[in-house]
């Protein structure tokens, strides 16, 4: 009999949990019996199974996108990929969080809240996973984008990613990944737009803003900082820490539509650095 349990690996041999959903489901329901799925309903009540449901046809569908946006632009950037046997720098393994990346239609319509012209600026990725937000961001007129990446694995797909990445629409050409742990990270002495996509927890978090603000204190200059997050709920903590170290602002955003492409629903804020002055 096959080891339902074993993890699903992809072509680099990284656990993938996107691979193999319907097929986990019907081993679930192979394994308990035809009536399970309504023993489930039993349990948790019509809403949270459907809203199960509904998560889970969502994740199938927006996996498929990526993998299409991979296709056409011949890179690897899919996936939920698992972080517990990858390669890892520093001391904060446990405290990180899957690698998924974001979708396009969300990248783009987050970007509509910042400035047009931010030719001056460097996009920092901190967590960049497989780099898909570092070719997103490559397509705005930004002076560098980097991406921070404390697993060697990723860190690796995300440099194969960026030679192989041919889209007429890229503006900016100078793409690099740093093989870091965020919160060892020295940030760029340029002006800045630093983007977290639900990376890590918040004692790492509180670690990253203290660099952050070091360094903007020590040379003051812009600065934004984007915060997007989904399922863990991390924009709770995230602009209360940022709102506290004073020397953000928060600016108005447009609620984010339930794109298609996400895989899950993205709540996201944007701050702007203000000098005492
Ligand atoms: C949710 S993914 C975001 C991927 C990418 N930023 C995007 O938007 O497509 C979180 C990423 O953060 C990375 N990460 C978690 N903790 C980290 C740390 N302490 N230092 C650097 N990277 C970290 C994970 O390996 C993972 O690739």
């Amino acid at each position: 009999m096959t080891n339902i349990e074993m993890p699903r690996l992809d072509r680099d041999g990284i656990e993938d949990r996107s691979f193999g959903r319907l097929g986990r489901a019907w081993a679930y329901i192979r394994r308990h019996g035809p009536l399970e799925p309504l023993r489930l309903v039993h349990r948790h009540g019509p809403g949270a199974s459907l809203g199960f449901i509904r998560r889970n046809i969502r994740h199938v569908l927006a996996d498929r996108l990526a993998r299409k946006w991979d296709r056409r632009y011949g890179v690897d950037t899919a996936g939920s990929i698992q972080l517990a046997t990858l390669t890892v720098v520093g001391p904060h393994r446990t405290k990180g969080n899957e690698a998924v990346c974001t979708s396009p239609r969300t990248f783009d319509f987050i970007m509509k809240s910042l400035p047009r012209d931010l030719h001056d600026h460097t996009f920092v990725d901190i967590g960049s996973g497989k780099s898909r937000t570092l070719l997103l961001a490559s397509r705005y007129s930004f002076a560098g984008v980097v991406g921070v990446e404390f697993a060697r694995e990723l860190v690796e797909i995300a440099r194969a990613n960026i030679e192989r990445f041919r889209d007429p629409s890229r503006r900016c050409q100078a793409l690099s990944v740093v093989e870091a742990d965020a919160a060892a990270y020295d940030f760029p002495e340029a002006p800045l737009v630093v983007y977290f996509y639900n990376p890590f927890s918040q004692d790492v978090f509180d670690i990253v803003l203290k660099n952050l603000v070091s360094s903007l204190e020590r040379r003051p200059r812009s600065c934004f900082v984007i915060y997007g997050s989904s399922s863990h709920r991390a924009i709770d903590w995230a602009k209360p820490a940022l709102r506290e170290t004073k020397v953000f602002r928060e600016l108005p955003v447009s609620a984010m539509p339930g794109f298609l492409d996400a895989i899950r629903p993205i709540d996201y804020a944007v701050f702007r650095f203000q000098t005492a002055a």
